[in-house]
């Protein structure tokens, strides 16, 4: 007789060829007699990742592949994953081998009673340990990060970073529309995002060390809880992702500044009276195209840090490419930006006005073209 699906896990998954195998031998050993699938949500990895889940999927159809093309992230793979079972229970879970299977089982009789709306693994919680994990640095900012997020969100979790747990899927669907799908923070923005208080089952977890490959989120834990935080007060009036762009813009602005000063005032000497430079015009459009050249430079590695950190351009050649493409595409900004400036100038408007109205210009046209073209796959 076929068993009805009860449970689908979803594994996010980026250069993690190597630990699919095992994997689902772990999945097989703990889960066994309950119906369940994997779907592993790839985004195209370069170490074929995803033709290992196909190949693993040839003989066991419980396995199944999404391989995205062009796109970047763990929040918006484990939702697109969630959104792809007809299972009515839904996981998400680590493929590094980081969270143990051994956890589903309890996880699935919480849900499958009716008295939890979520199930999840804490680092943090009694009897929980990373020792294993062997990063007592990811441990404090994890911490840290924590707590602010309980804060913020409001639920009392000991881990709401937790990239592990377990949910009807209905709850998800409801509300997937909602989700930001930015950076790693899958679990507390399902806790920020749906209405009703969830009531929780927290099952402590031993993180263990990464089997094979590397992690993909180093640095970028702390900084989740600022986007949480964003997210929480503001992320539906100004989508988060631009939010962080134009942040990253302001302080770009300030460095354009402090390069033209640097330049007309400190190298040549020029004097800054009634609001205008000394001066001629040529001098101070190429200073102005000095200043606004390094502002570019310093707004890729920003962007690329925080903006886009879950899709971050890593290595010396993705990272050439990544910024040729962003000065491409912010050419024609500049252009704007100091063409904007010039023309502002002639009509004799307060110089720092000129120098803003064009880096307001460029910034938007930027924003719009290296989303899709510097950091859109
Ligand atoms: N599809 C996809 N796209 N998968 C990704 C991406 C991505 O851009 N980035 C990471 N993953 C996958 C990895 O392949 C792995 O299976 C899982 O997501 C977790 O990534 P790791 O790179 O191993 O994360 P970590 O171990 O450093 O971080 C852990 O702690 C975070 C909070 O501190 C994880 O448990 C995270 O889920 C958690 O948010
Ligand atoms: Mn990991």
């Amino acid at each position: 007789m076929v068993q009805t699906l009860q449970l689908a896990i979803v594994m996010p998954t980026l250069n993690e060829r190597g630990n699919l195998r095992p994997l689902v031998a772990r999945l097989d050993a703990a889960l066994a007699g309950i119906a369940w699938e994997a779907i592993f949500v790839d985004d195209n990895s370069r170490d074929g990742t995803a033709d290992e889940a196909r190949a693993i999927a040839l003989e066991d159809p419980r396995i199944r592949c999404i391989q995205r093309i062009g796109r970047r992230g763990l929040a918006s793979a484990a939702i697109e994953g969630m959104c792809a079972t007809a299972a009515p229970i839904v996981a998400v879970m680590d493929a590094d081998h980081q969270h143990d299977p051994k956890l589903l089982p309890g996880m699935l009789a919480a849900i499958e009673s009716g008295e939890y709306d979520l199930a999840y693994a804490s680092r943090f919680a009694e009897g929980a340990s990373t020792e294993a994990w062997g990063r007592p640095d990811r441990v404090k900012a994890s911490g840290f990060a924590n707590s602010i997020a309980r804060k913020v969100t409001g639920v009392d979790l000991s881990d709401p970073m937790s990239g592990y747990f377990m949910l009807p899927t209905a709850t998800l669907r409801c509300d997937a529309h909602r989700l930001s799908g930015v950076g790693f923070k899958i679990l507390l923005d399902i806790l920020a995002t749906v209405d009703a208080p969830m009531r929780v089952k927290e099952f402590p977890l031993d993180f263990a060390a990464r089997a094979d490959g590397e992690s993909k989120l180093d640095r970028t834990v702390v900084f989740e809880f600022l986007i949480g935080l964003y997210d929480k007060w503001l992320g539906r009036i100004i989508p988060t992702r631009f939010a962080l762009f134009g942040t990253v813009g302001a302080l770009g602005v300030a460095v354009q500044f402090a390069m033209l000063w640097l330049v007309l005032s400190v190298f040549l000497g020029e004097r800054f009276v009634y609001g205008h430079w000394s001066s001629d015009e040529t001098t101070f459009n190429i200073a102005n195209t000095i200043a606004a050249l390094i502002a570019m430079t310093f707004n890729f590695v920003l962007n690329n840090e925080l903006t886009y950190a879950d899709k971050r351009l890593r290595g010396v050649w993705p990272l050439c490419k990544g910024w040729a493409q962003f000065a491409l595409t912010c050419s024609l900004g500049l252009l704007t930006n100091i063409g904007a400036t010039a023309a502002l100038k002639r009509m004799h408007i307060h110089d720092v006005i000129a120098v803003l109205v064009g880096i307001v210009l460029a910034s938007v046209w930027n924003f719009a073209l290296s989303s899709k073209f510097v950091w859109g796959k």
